[in-house]
C-alpha cells in the first residue's frame, strides 16, 4: 500500500484542486492528444506510419501528375493532403486527422450510405485532390490509413473529440459578397497565395514538388465537387485557420471577412468533377451550400453557393418535417 507523507497528500491535494479548476470546456469528449510520430522504433509498423505522414504531407511527390511513373498519378493536382489538414493533420480545428478513424464507418449523406475510412480518402482524392481513387490495397492507401489509424491512438471506438473538423461557423444573416472579399483577399491573403490566387511552387513545373504557398483556384488545385467549394465549409476553414499560422482560439479575420473572401475565391473557375449530380440521393440531406444542382428545393443556384444560408436551412427543415409528416399519415392510411 502506498502511504501518503504530508508532502505527497499536499501535492496531491493542489493536482485534485487543478483539475477541479480546469474550464468545462476541457472536461468536453475525449482530449486533444497528438501522438508522436518520431517517438515511433524502426520497425515495419513505424516505418509504415512515417510513410503514410510522408505521403499526407508530401502527396505531390509520390502520387501527384507529375511523378515519374505514370501508374502512380492518382492525385490530379499538385497539392498535399496537408494543404488543407493543416500540420500534418494536427492542428486542432485544421480540419485534423486525430480522432478521425475512431469515427468510422460513419453515414456518409453524400452517398446516403455507411462509408468507410478508405472511402472518405477516396472523395478527397476525387474532388480536394482532382485525380482518381487510390486502390483499397494499395501501399499508398493503406500508408494513409496506417497514418490516421496511429493519429487516433488510445481514442476508443466512436468517441467523439473535440477540435475535429473547424469550429462551428454562423455565416452573417446576408447574402456573402465576392467583391468585398477581393479587397479581403488583396489584404491579407494575396502575400502568399499571389494575385493571381496561383500561389508559388517549391520548383519548377514538372518536377513533382509542390507549392510552398497553394494555389486557391485555376487548373492546379480543388475541383468544383469539392468540400472546400462550399462557401460555409470554406468560411469556416479560413476564419480559424488563414493566414497562415492563425489558430481557432486567436483568429484574425472577422466573421464577415472571411465569409467574403471564401465567396471570392470560390466565385474563379476550377476543374470542374463530373457526375456530380449523382451526389446526394436524397436530397434531403445535401447541406445548403452545395453549390451544384440538384436542389432539395427552389431557391436560385446562386443562393445555394453565396447564401443567405439561413432561409435555405429554415425551409430545408420544414420540407423534412413536412416529408416526415406525410410518411407517417401514409403508413397509417395504410393500416
Ligand atoms: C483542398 C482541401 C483538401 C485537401 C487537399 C484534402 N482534403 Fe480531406 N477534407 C477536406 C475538407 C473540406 C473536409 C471536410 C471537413 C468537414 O467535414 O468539416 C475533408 C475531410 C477529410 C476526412 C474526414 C475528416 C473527418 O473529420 O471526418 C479525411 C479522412 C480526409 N479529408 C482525408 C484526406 C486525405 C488523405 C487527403 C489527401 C489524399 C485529403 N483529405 C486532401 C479538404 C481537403
Ligand atoms: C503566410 C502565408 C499565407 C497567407 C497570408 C495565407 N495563406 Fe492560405 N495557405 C498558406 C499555406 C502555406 C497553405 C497550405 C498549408 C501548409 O502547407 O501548411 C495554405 C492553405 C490555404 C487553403 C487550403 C489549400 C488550397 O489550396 O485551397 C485555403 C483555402 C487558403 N489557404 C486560403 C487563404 C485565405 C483566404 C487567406 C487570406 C485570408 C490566406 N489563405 C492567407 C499560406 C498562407
Amino acid at each position: 500500500m502506498r502511504i501518503l507523507t504530508p508532502a505527497v497528500a499536499a501535492a496531491t491535494l493542489a493536482l485534485a484542486l487543478a483539475v477541479t479548476a480546469l474550464p468545462a470546456s476541457a472536461a468536453e469528449p475525449a482530449a486533444w492528444t497528438v501522438p508522436d510520430v518520431e517517438a515511433l522504433p524502426h520497425d515495419v509498423y513505424g516505418d509504415f506510419v512515417r510513410e503514410g505522414r510522408d505521403l499526407f504531407v508530401q502527396t505531390y511527390a509520390h502520387i501527384g501528375p507529375e511523378v515519374a511513373d505514370p501508374e502512380k498519378r492518382f492525385a490530379g493536382n499538385n497539392l498535399a493532403c496537408g494543404s488543407c489538414h493543416l500540420q500534418g493533420g494536427t492542428q486542432k480545428f485544421g480540419i485534423p486527422m486525430v480522432g478521425v478513424y475512431a469515427d468510422f464507418p460513419q453515414y456518409r449523406g453524400r452517398e446516403n450510405t455507411i462509408g468507410t475510412i478508405n472511402g472518405r480518402i477516396n472523395g478527397c482524392m476525387q474532388r480536394s485532390m482532382n485525380g482518381k481513387p487510390l486502390p483499397d490495397n494499395s501501399r499508398e492507401m493503406r500508408a494513409l490509413v496506417t497514418y490516421i489509424a496511429f493519429l487516433s491512438t488510445d481514442i476508443p471506438v466512436r468517441e467523439k473529440i473535440e477540435g475535429r473538423q473547424t469550429p462551428k461557423f454562423t455565416p452573417p444573416d446576408r447574402a456573402a459578397d465576392p467583391v468585398r472579399g477581393e479587397q479581403v483577399y488583396a489584404e491579407t491573403c494575396a502575400v502568399c497565395h499571389q494575385d493571381d490566387g496561383q500561389g508559388i511552387r517549391n520548383g519548377e513545373p514538372g518536377d513533382a514538388q509542390g507549392y510552398q504557398f497553394p494555389p486557391l483556384w485555376g487548373p492546379d488545385t480543388y475541383n468544383h465537387g469539392a468540400g472546400m467549394h462550399r462557401v460555409l465549409t470554406a468560411a469556416a476553414f479560413i476564419k480559424s485557420n488563414m493566414p497562415l499560422g492563425t489558430t481557432y482560439d486567436a483568429p484574425v479575420l472577422s466573421d464577415e471577412d472571411a465569409y467574403d473572401v471564401a465567396a471570392y475565391i470560390n466565385s474563379k473557375d476550377r476543374p470542374v468533377k463530373a457526375g456530380v449530380e449523382k451526389d446526394y440521393p436524397d436530397l434531403s440531406k445535401k447541406p445548403v451550400d452545395s453549390p451544384y444542382a440538384p436542389y432539395f428545393d427552389e431557391a436560385s443556384a446562386e443562393q445555394h453557393k453565396y447564401g443567405p444560408f439561413q432561409p435555405l436551412e429554415e425551409a430545408r427543415k420544414k420540407k423534412i418535417a413536412e416529408l416526415k409528416a406525410k410518411k407517417e399519415q401514409d403508413a397509417k392510411a395504410a393500416n
